[in-house]
This record gives structure tokens, sequence and C-alpha cells, in this order.
């Protein structure tokens, strides 16, 4: 087990597309997942891809905590995910609507920014076994799974960034409350 060094935006690791993995039951992918989940915990995010860890290959852990999920929410109907591990991910959209909310990445420390999603996903992939699994995800689970595998593909979140108003240091984006409301309202006046 090892923390692994977290590749910051620049670095050309995160700018490759990744290669997909063979052989998604072989070893050395069960001991890459295990690093990765070694220092997803230490550096306290929710979401890790391979990539970041200067591995560049189709390997994607996350988990959706579920108090993060009542934010916004009258109801929760999602208590969480509980840590996945996905090789190999696919994204869909289930329909075209867009959401615009806040996001934040290991890769850019100390900033924040407001990004267009899929509100709605559908998404497949192996697990350490090579099975195959599919799930379909809205919401921030949704938000944070198009995040992670965008990064599969040399996209960080900054690059999907439509208003760079939106985009900031978090320590100051959240002392600003009136940045912090403003994607929804954007949302709404687009989709108007
Ligand atoms: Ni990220």
């Amino acid at each position: 087990m090892a923390i692994l060094k977290i590749a910051r935006m620049g670095h050309p690791v995160l700018q490759r597309r990744a290669d997909p993995v063979e052989d998604a039951a072989a070893p050395e992918v069960r001991a890459i997942v295990r690093d990765m989940i070694e220092t997803l915990d230490d550096a306290g995010g929710i979401g890790l891809a391979a990539p970041q860890v200067h591995i560049p290959k189709r390997i994607v852990i996350f988990f959706i905590p579920g108090e993060r999920q009542k934010e916004g929410e009258e109801e929760c109907e999602h208590p969480g995910v509980e840590l996945t591990i996905m090789i190999n991910p696919k994204v869909e959209p289930i329909d075209e609507e867009i959401t615009l909310d806040w996001e934040a990445c290991l890769s850019v420390p100390d900033m924040m920014g407001a990004v267009p999603r899929f509100s709605a996903i559908r998404y497949t992939w192996q697990d350490l076994e090579g099975a195959p699994q599919t799930c379909e995800a809205d919401g921030f689970h949704a938000r944070a799974v198009q995040h992670e595998c965008d990064h599969l593909d040399g996209i960080l979140y900054p690059m999907r960034i439509e208003d760079l108003s939106l985009f900031g240091f978090a320590e100051e984006v959240n002392r600003n409350k009136e940045l912090l409301a403003r994607p929804n309202p954007l949302v709404e006046a687009e989709g108007a």
C-alpha cells in the first residue's frame, strides 16, 4: 500500500486519453486500486481517477457521502453511494437536461468552479472480477461520475466552465454567498 503523488493541472498525464484496462481482474489492477483508495483517503476527496496519480489507465474510484446528497434536496432520496471501483467506465446521458453546479478537484487544489453537466446519466463499468456493471444517477452522484470519467479523456473541470466568473479560489467563493447562489438561477434562465 502506498499514498501516491497527485498530478496537478498542467501535467501531461492529465491531458492524455487514458488506456483501456485489458484484464480488469488482474492482480496489478487490484494493487493500483488499493493505492488509489489509500491516496483518496489521505487527500480527503470523494473521487479519484488513475491519471491523477500518474497512472494513465481507465480506472476510477468514488463514493458519495449521504450528507452531500441532502444539500438542496427537500427529501433525501439518495442516502449516498458506497465506494465504487470502476474499470473502463463509460457514461451516457439519459436526456439532454443540463445542470450547473460547483465542483472541485484534487488536481486543481484550492479552486472551485461551476460546471455544466448532464443532470441524469447511465454509466457502465467492469468491477474487479471483470464483471459488467451498470447504474443510473442524477444530482451530485451524476456530476461526480462525469467529473471522474472526464479525467480518463484528459479533461479537467476548468476546461468545461462556460462562465469564468464562476471560477475562483474556494476560500473566496465560499465566503461569497452571492456568487455561490448564482449557478442555479442561471440554469433556470437558460432553460426558460
Ligand atoms: Ni478531479
